[in-house]
């Protein structure tokens, strides 16, 4: 095991913790180089400059790699990544990063480094930023695990999570998600079903899936001491099947020792999610999303529910999974209509996190585990800030405002959730007065085979029912507007009149 990351991130104090804990060996490069200058790195830095530092680094790193034995953990220094050979040198060995935000890898730095002594990187804050947003890049793309938070606090969690991957099928990435209410392991990886992975242990194993999910996957899961299905579809999404669920649960035993594996799209992880929530007043779940809008979106975060006739998720709980495993080998039997509505929701989150992933998105590049990554960490990073909608989360709703009063108008059966939503990302942005940014999404969707208008809709129905949406703060319905791609903003008021001409628009 390797800790990568930037300066400040904690990387010696993870690798001793990780080697106490295990009864392993740390080694720290930075130390060893040290002892191979006999002088402190800082004065290297100023006496040999940049280059010369960086060759004798490399030399040292890729030596150290090289021999590395299974009893020995390692941390290395921030820069040192940037050399393919060291990149090269990583690739059989288990790389964690610790991730760290720009602002807090600063506040940390101040110190100096261990001696007390100024860190020549860390002079100027703006030139610290910049190095963090390249590095970032180039550290994630070799991470087989990312870390955010302390390490003392995350890394005690994430050892078990850490463990199950050196069994995991090649490819598989692990994040590491935290709430105010819990934190959680997420493994994304190929055919990851069936490798007999469970980073979060449990007595036993009960399942709820659908009649369409259940027959394709469930068999791969291992031992199961029941399996309860459900209709396929949100239709399904009822009380009446979380009753269903409930009643099985009681007949079959479960206790809160044991642990339900949800296993389907967002219709079957927000009921089984609400029916973990609520049997015996919580048990803990699993997710294993099988469709794009659940590996992207659904499955994170916490929010549990059924719709009832009048609205949909009116009725839930937040309720933090246990672990999330994604597998996305899982998308190659999803339906072409249900892969394009799960794209919406890669849209939305693109619009939401900018950057690199708005990039891709916009230049419309087929769809990787890379992309779906970058949104489980865009949607984790968001709900790690505030878990239960009263700030920063609501961004997370762009489009959902009258996405959702279209899915309630049309009885959630002609519309897809993502078609939907793809219908209220057009309205959010024709209220965020984005023009151009519109046309571009609407070339999207069309590309995407995806509707951007509908029939059959009432305007004024429109207006009602967006009036009666959950978010609602009193008399205000609050909408996420868009400035600019990575720059929307939750809470935005807006005009009963500018809200009819949106919604028009959406109408054939
Ligand atoms: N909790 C949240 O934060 C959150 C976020 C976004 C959406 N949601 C909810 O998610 C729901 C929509 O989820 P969805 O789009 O996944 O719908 P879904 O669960 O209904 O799945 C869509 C269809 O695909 C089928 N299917 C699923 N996986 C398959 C596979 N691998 N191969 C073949 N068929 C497969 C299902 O049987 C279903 O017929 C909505 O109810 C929405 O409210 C929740």
């Amino acid at each position: 095991v390797v800790f990568i990351g930037f300066m400040g991130a904690g990387k010696s104090t993870a690798a001793k913790l990780f080697a106490q804990t295990l009864g392993l060996k740390a080694l720290d490069s930075d130390r060893m180089l040290e002892e191979r200058f006999g002088r402190p790195l800082a004065e290297e830095f100023e006496i040999a400059g940049e280059a010369r530092f960086r060759a004798a680094e490399e030399e040292l790193v890729c030596e150290l790699l090289a021999g590395l034995q299974p009893d020995t953990v390692v941390s290395l220094g921030g820069g040192s990544v940037l050399s393919p050979a060291v990149r090269e040198a990583l690739e059989p060995h288990l790389s964690v990063l610790l991730d760290i935000g720009p602002d807090e890898a600063w506040l940390r730095v101040q110190g100096g480094d261990r001696d007390g002594r100024e860190r020549p990187l860390a002079r100027d804050h703006e030139v610290f930023s910049d190095l963090h947003a390249t590095r970032r890049e180039v550290y994630e793309g070799v991470a087989d695990a990312i870390l955010a938070g302390r390490p003392r606090e995350t890394l005690a969690a994430a050892i078990p999570a850490l463990l199950s991957l050196s069994e995991a099928p090649i490819g598989t990435k692990l994040l590491w998600a935290s709430a105010a209410s819990g934190s959680y392991p997420v493994l994304v990886g190929p055919s990851l079903l069936g490798a007999g992975i469970w980073p979060a242990p449990a007595a036993r194993r009960f399942c709820v899936t659908d009649e369409t999910v259940g027959p394709l996957y469930a068999a791969l899961l291992g031992e199961l001491q029941r399996t309860i299905t459900i209709p396929a579809g949100e239709k399904a999404k009822t009380l009446s099947n979380a009753e269903h669920v409930w009643r099985e649960l009681v007949e079959a035993g479960m206790t809160r020792a044991d642990q339900l594996l949800a296993l389907g799209g967002g219709v079957v992880g927000d009921l089984a999610g609400f029916c973990a929530a609520t049997y015996q007043r919580g048990v803990p779940v699993v997710q294993i999303p099988t469709t794009l809008v659940a590996q992207v979106d659904s499955a994170y975060g916490g929010k549990t529910g059924v719709d009832l006739p009048q609205a949909k998720n009116y009725v839930g709980a937040y309720h933090q999974p246990a672990a999330v495993i994604v597998d996305t080998q899982t998308l190659q039997t999803l339906p072409a209509a249900e892969l394009a509505s799960g794209y919406v929701e890669v849209l939305k989150t693109a619009l939401i996190a900018g950057g690199e992933l708005w990039q891709r998105i916009s230049a419309d590049e087929p769809l990787d585990q890379r992309m779906i990554l970058a949104c489980v960490r865009t949607k984790l990073s968001v709900v790690a800030e505030d878990e239960r909608d009263s700030g920063r989360r609501q961004v997370l709703n762009l489009g959902h405002t009258v996405g959702h009063a279209i899915e309630v108008l049309t009885g959630y059966e002609r519309l897809r959730h993502g078609e939907a939503v793809g219908l209220g990302l057009l309205a959010a942005l024709r209220l965020s007065g984005r023009e151009e940014l519109r046309e571009q999404v609407r070339q999207l969707l069309v590309a995407h085979e995806l509707p951007v208008q509908i029939d059959g809709v009432d305007v004024e129905e429109v207006i009602t029912v967006t009036a009666r949406d959950k978010k609602r703060i009193g008399e205000r319905v609050p909408f996420v507007l868009v400035e600019e791609p990575g720059d929307v903003r939750s809470g935005c008021e807006v005009a009963e009149h500018d809200l009819r001409l949106a919604a028009r628009e959406l109408i054939s």
